[in-house]
């Protein structure tokens, strides 16, 4: 399929279902709101529990609104199962748990989300787990880092500070090659741009709470791939760990989905313009974000995403101090954590070591949905009032 038939083909997914006669041919599925399911004889109550992945009995184990979501996130990531949990970090640690064991390695990416990094290297500790941190830019660095007892390499790509990528097809080659699972957090691209289990990729995790909501008024994630390994999380760190879904978090992000395509088409847009713009101000060092063509990775880019989103960041020799005092000035940009909702977002951190010699802040916007005119004229009517300043 090529990019454009694919994306229109998103358009058709989320928009369409057959009719489904178990709910009176509601054009919506309903809010299941019950914690169990009843039985009218113990022999049919007994059949039920027996098989409860394909049965609802209890809805800490599977509820009809939230199947009907991760089937419909299933169909969008082109994966064979998907679970919904209460949060993305609900969705990775349970994917992660579902893939070692005591005496087991995990390599990960050095710019994996920190809470993640913190359970990978810190957390597991304590069941006997070790890790290894890598830049994930070159697959020799994974390799490289590679035991005989690595069970897990775990990748974030773009990663959500710097952008980052990790070539997918090949880090899954050679974790196929040696026996060893691979998960990736889809959550920056969403499958409207990536999906990385055709790459061969085992498992993919989302905070559904960034692109894939929306709205930013819920917190949820999801854990897709194939019925095989999905089976085995769904018994276990889904039903055993608890952290599920509700029917109406459920039932909201359905809404939410009609419209996934439809945004993240404009949140590509938009941040592409905010980050042209942006080149060769004067506040500005470095412009990261894989979709510009000044990208060090943007051929890699191009082959495993059909797209980009609207979080990026730039790297800046003014203060951290400086650039908080410009932030304070923006009207349309919000100071807060978090991405993927209809506002546009700003955090300022002092630049790190990997950020690129000389920089001393790391700005991080998220494009929302308003004007990227209104957004980029914001960006210069608040330097225009602090250039002067001595920070
Ligand atoms: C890249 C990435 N992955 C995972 C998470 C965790 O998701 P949640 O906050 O839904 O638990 C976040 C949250 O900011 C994130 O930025």
């Amino acid at each position: 399929m090529n990019e454009r038939n694919d994306r229109e083909w998103h358009y058709t997914s989320v928009a369409h279902d057959a009719v489904d006669e178990r709910h009176h041919g509601s054009i919506n599925v309903p809010t299941y709101q019950t914690s169990l399911f009843a039985f009218e004889t113990y022999d049919k109550f007994t059949q039920a529990a027996q098989d409860a992945q394909t049965h609802h009995v209890y809805s800490r184990g599977s509820n009809p609104t939230v199947l009907y979501l991760e089937e419909k996130l299933a169909e969008l990531e082109h994966a064979e199962m998907a679970k919904c949990f209460a949060s993305g970090m609900a969705a990775i640690t349970a994917a992660i748990l579902s893939a070692v064991k005591t005496g087991d390695h995990i390599v990960c990416v050095n710019q994996a989300y920190g809470p993640t990094r913190m359970f990978v290297t810190q957390y597991v500790k304590r069941f006997g787990i070790d890790s290894t941190l890598v830049d994930g830019r070159s697959v020799d660095n994974i390799r490289a880092a590679l035991r005989p007892e690595t069970k897990l390499i775990y990748l974030e790509s773009p990663t959500s500070m710097l952008f980052q990528l990790q070539d997918l097809r090949a880090c899954a080659e050679l974790a196929r090659s040696r026996g060893i699972a691979t998960i990736v957090d889809n959550s920056w691209a969403t499958p409207v741009f990536q999906r990385p289990l055709e790459l061969g990729i085992d498992l993919v995790v989302h905070s559904v709470t960034k692109y894939i909501s929306g709205q930013s008024d819920s917190v949820a994630g999801v854990v897709m791939g194939a019925k095989r390994l999905m089976s085995r999380i769904a018994e276990d760190e889904y039903m055993l760990f608890g952290g599920i879904m509700t029917a109406a978090t459920a039932a909201q992000l359905t809404r939410c989905l009609r419209t996934l395509p439809l945004r993240m088409e404009r949140h590509e847009r938009s941040a592409l313009t905010v980050a042209t713009h942006l080149l060769g101000r004067p506040y500005v060092q470095q412009v990261n974000h894989p979709g510009l063509p000044s990208h060090p990775q943007r051929e890699l880019a191009a082959r495993q995403m059909g797209g980009s989103s609207g979080l990026f960041s730039f790297e800046s020799a003014e203060s951290p101090e400086k650039m908080r005092e410009w932030a304070n000035r923006l009207r349309f940009f919000k100071i807060g954590v978090s991405w993927g909702g209809f506002e546009s977002l700003v955090t300022v951190n002092p630049a790190g070591d990997l950020c690129s010699p000389g920089a001393r802040s790391l700005i991080r916007l998220h494009i929302g949905l308003e004007s990227a005119d209104d957004l980029i004229r914001d960006l210069e009517q608040a330097w225009a009032d602090v250039q002067d300043l001595q920070l």
